[in-house]
């Protein structure tokens, strides 16, 4: 069903180092996506291999890890309807030169080494990213009152 549909979204360390967190967890609540999982962590090589496995052998690719290990990651999981596609247009272009006004990384980067958030790209990427950051019992599943005002 659409509506149990999840995604993973990361407040990358420059969006933690500039105290955006909450800036940017707070589009998808207000969207009325539900947040059933969060923690901050620092990302080992290992995960962050696996995490961007698609992207292992490219030149940005060592620059990349180094800067996703420079400080700690807020990681989440979100549910909702289509929230895989949604979110992606929430966080915008990967490059933030390419990002409109009012998506995450249109309002807050200039560079593309530095957007602030990710998000998975699809259904798929979602699924297999979310088992990669958290064990099961990391997320939750929960009613939210609000949902007979979102649905
Ligand atoms: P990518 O998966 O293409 O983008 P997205 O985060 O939108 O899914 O790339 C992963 C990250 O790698 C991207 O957020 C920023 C970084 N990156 C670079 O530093 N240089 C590049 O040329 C590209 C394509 C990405
Ligand atoms: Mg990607």
């Amino acid at each position: 069903m659409s509506q149990t549909e999840r995604t993973f979204i990361a407040v990358k360390p420059d969006g933690v180092q500039r105290g955006l967190v909450s800036q940017i967890l707070s589009r998808f609540e207000k969207r009325g996506y539900k947040l059933v999982g969060i923690k901050m962590l620092n990302a080992s090589e290992e995960l962050l291999t696996q995490h961007y496995a698609e992207h292992v052998g490219k030149p940005f690719f060592p620059k990349m890890v180094s800067f996703m290990m420079s400080g700690p990651i807020v990681a989440t999981v979100w549910e909702g309807k289509d929230v895989v596609k949604q979110g992606r247009t929430i966080l915008g272009a990967t490059n933030p030169l390419s990002s409109a006004p009012g998506t995450i990384r249109g309002d807050f980067g200039i560079d593309l080494g530095r957007n602030v958030c990710h998000g998975s790209d699809s259904v798929e990427s979602a699924e297999r990213e979310i088992n990669l950051w958290f064990k099961s019992e990391e997320l939750t599943s929960w009613e939210s009152n609000q949902s007979k005002w979102i649905y």
